[in-house]
């Protein structure tokens, strides 16, 4: 049977997938539906479209499982949704917002819902930098000097990933700016 709520499912479907997990997961996605359904608004994109895109775009990393997250993640994207009242044109694009979601330049975002969803995706990490001092300093077991550097890097990265949405890099500045002055820069 063709089910219709895809938005509310997919959503309950990942938190369930993240009750167990590390609060991280939880966070962050919450934080990149956030801002992928802002910006959404604000550039006029297919707003269901950004929003499961969000809550899928780390399905992968979320189960653990190895691999490319966001080749793999897209296909499964794509089996999920079929099972949904969602046209084959969505899921073709929601297929494209995961898998250019990463850093991976073999896929860069082309659509303008998935530039709002690697944006959403660099954003959330403005709003958790403790989760990224978490992954640092307790996951990797950097010293304080290598999670420094590391974090620096991170973000370097995160900044770069903005400059697809104008909009978004605005959203960033003053929490960059703090994050700039927790890291001593
Ligand atoms: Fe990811
Ligand atoms: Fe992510």
């Amino acid at each position: 049977m063709i089910k219709n709520n895809v938005v509310k499912e997919v959503k309950s479907m990942i938190l369930d997938l993240c009750a167990d997990k590390d609060f991280i997961w939880k966070s962050h996605i919450e934080s990149v539906v956030k801002y992928s359904k802002i910006l959404a608004k604000k550039l006029g994109a297919d707003e269901e479209v950004c929003e499961v895109s969000a809550w899928l775009h780390d399905i992968k990393k979320v189960k653990g499982e190895k691999g490319s997250h966001h080749i793999e993640g897209s296909k499964e994207a794509a089996e999920i949704l079929k099972g949904y009242e969602f046209s084959q044109n969505r899921i073709n694009k929601v297929m494209h917002c995961i898998i250019s979601h990463s850093s991976d330049k073999n896929y860069a975002p082309k659509s303008k819902e998935a530039r709002i969803v690697a944006s959403a995706d660099a954003l959330a990490h403005f709003d958790n930098f403790l989760n990224l001092a978490y992954v640092a300093f307790y996951l990797k077991k950097y010293s304080v000097e290598e999670g420094r550097a590391w974090l620096i890097k991170k973000y370097d990265s995160c900044w770069d990933k903005l400059v697809f949405v104008p909009e978004a890099v605005e959203i960033a500045k003053p929490k960059y700016k703090l994050v700039k002055k927790i890291i001593g820069l």
